[in-house]
C-alpha cells in the first residue's frame, strides 16, 4: 500500500484533544500514514493551505472562536459543498430512545449556500435598494421601518443539483449494500416556495430521473420523524441551516453529540473530515471529551483515500468497544479518559 499523507488541523477546546488521540490511534494501526500538522493561526498561513491542498486527507477538530478561520477555509474557500453526516446507532451507546437499534441513516448537507457562511446587512440598505420587496401578505420591507437587519439566504439551480446528484450516488451505494436507496428532502417550501421551492423541486426531479424514491418533509415535521421514525431514514438531503440543525439532533438519537462523523467533500475528489461537534468549552483541557465522532471521521479518511477495509475494520472496532462498555468516556456512562478511549479502539483494531 502506498504511503498517504494526512494533515490534522485540531482546531481548539477538545478539537486538541481529540485529533490528538485519533492521530494516535492511527499511528498505531501501523497502515501507511503521514500525519503532519502544520501550523493554524489566523489568518490560516500559506503554507498550512498549501499542506492541505495537497494532502491525501485532512482531519480537522473542532473550531472555536478563534480557530474559525481554519474551519471557514476548509469548508467555504475550498468548497467543500457536500456535508456527508451519518447518523448509526452502535448497540452500547446512550441514546435516549426507548428503541435506537437499526438507526443508520447519513444526513447530506448542502455546505455552501443556503444562510452561510452569512450575508447580512442593514435593513436601511435594503430598503433602499428593493423598496418595493413584499412579503407574500403584500407587506413592504420598507414599513418595517429604518432600523434593522437582513440576512441573505441563497439557492441557485447548480448548488440544488449538484448536491441532489451527490445524494442520489450515495442512495445508489447505500442500496447495492441492502438499505432502501432512498432520498428524504427536507425544506420549508410552504413558506419559502420560491428558494427552499427551488431547492426542493431540482431535488425530485434529479432523484426521480435516478430512478430512486423520493420524499419529501418541511423541516419541523422532519425534526419530529427523526425523532420517531429515525430508522425510515436513508439519506436525509437537507439544506445548509436544517443540516446544521438536524445532525445536532439526529446524533443525539445516536447517542450523543461526541459520536457524530463528518466527510465533507467538494470538487476533484478533496475533501475533508470532521466531527459535527464543536470545540466544547464546557469540558475542553479535561480530557473527557468523546473521540468516537473524530475517530469515525477517521474512517471515512481512510475510505477515501481507498482503504476501505481498514475503514470498516475502523468501524467495527468502534463497534466492539460500544458492545463492550469498558472503555467509554462519561457522556456514555463511563469512566476513560479521551485517549483511553481511543486506545481501546486501537486494541479492539488490531
Ligand atoms: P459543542 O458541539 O462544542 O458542544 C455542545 C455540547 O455537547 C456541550 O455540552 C459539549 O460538552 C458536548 N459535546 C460536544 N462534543 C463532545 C464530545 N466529543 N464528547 C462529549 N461531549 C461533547 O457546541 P457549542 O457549545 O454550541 O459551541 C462551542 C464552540 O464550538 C463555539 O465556538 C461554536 O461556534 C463552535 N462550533 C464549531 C463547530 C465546528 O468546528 N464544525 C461545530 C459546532 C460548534
Ligand atoms: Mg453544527
Amino acid at each position: 500500500m502506498a504511503m498517504k499523507t494526512i494533515v490534522a488541523l485540531p482546531g481548539e477546546g477538545i478539537g486538541l484533544e481529540v485529533v490528538d488521540a485519533t492521530c494516535e490511534l492511527l499511528m498505531g494501526t501501523g497502515l501507511p500514514l503521514k500525519i503532519l500538522t502544520p501550523p493554524q493561526g489566523s489568518p490560516l498561513p500559506d503554507e498550512t493551505k498549501k499542506a492541505a491542498r495537497g494532502a491525501d486527507g485532512v482531519l480537522f477538530g473542532a473550531a472555536g472562536p478563534s480557530t474559525s478561520p481554519v474551519v471557514s477555509w476548509l469548508r467555504w474557500e475550498m468548497s467543500a459543498w457536500a456535508g456527508v453526516r451519518p447518523i448509526r446507532f452502535f448497540p452500547g451507546m446512550r441514546s435516549p430512545l426507548v428503541d435506537p437499534d437499526g438507526i443508520d441513516y447519513i444526513l447530506l448537507r448542502e455546505n455552501s449556500e443556503g444562510l452561510y457562511p452569512g450575508r447580512e446587512g442593514e435593513l436601511a440598505d435594503l430598503v433602499n435598494v428593493m423598496p418595493d420587496l413584499s412579503d407574500r401578505t403584500g407587506r413592504k420591507i420598507k414599513e418595517f421601518g429604518d432600523e434593522g437587519r437582513f440576512a441573505v439566504k441563497i439557492v441557485t439551480p447548480k448548488g440544488a443539483e449538484r448536491i441532489a446528484r451527490f445524494a442520489c450516488d450515495l442512495a445508489r451505494k447505500r442500496r447495492a449494500r441492502g438499505k432502501p436507496g432512498k432520498v428524504t428532502c427536507i425544506t420549508k417550501s410552504n413558506v419559502l416556495p420560491r428558494t427552499d421551492g427551488l431547492y426542493q423541486q431540482t431535488a425530485e426531479r434529479i432523484v426521480r430521473e435516478a430512478g430512486l424514491e423520493f420524499e419529501h418533509f418541511h423541516v419541523d415535521d422532519a425534526a419530529r420523524r427523526l425523532v420517531r421514525f429515525p430508522r425510515s431514514m436513508d439519506v436525509v438531503l437537507c439544506m445548509n441551516l436544517y443540516g446544521d440543525i438536524l445532525s445536532d439532533l439526529g446524533a443525539e438519537t445516536a447517542g450523543g453529540l461526541g459520536l457524530a462523523p463528518s466527510g465533507n467533500f467538494g470538487d476533484d475528489g478533496w475533501a475533508y473530515f470532521e466531527s459535527v461537534h464543536g470545540s466544547a468549552p464546557d469540558i475542553a483541557g479535561k480530557g473527557i471529551a468523546n473521540p468516537t465522532a473524530t475517530i469515525l471521521s477517521a474512517a471515512l479518511m481512510l475510505e477515501h483515500m481507498g482503504m476501505g477495509a481498514e475503514a470498516q475494520r475502523l468501524e467495527a472496532a468502534v463497534g466492539r468497544i460500544y458492545r463492550d462498555g469498558k472503555a467509554l468516556t462519561p457522556d456514555q456512562g463511563g469512566t476513560a479518559k479521551t485517549r483511553e478511549m481511543a486506545q481501546a479502539v486501537l486494541a479492539a483494531y488490531r
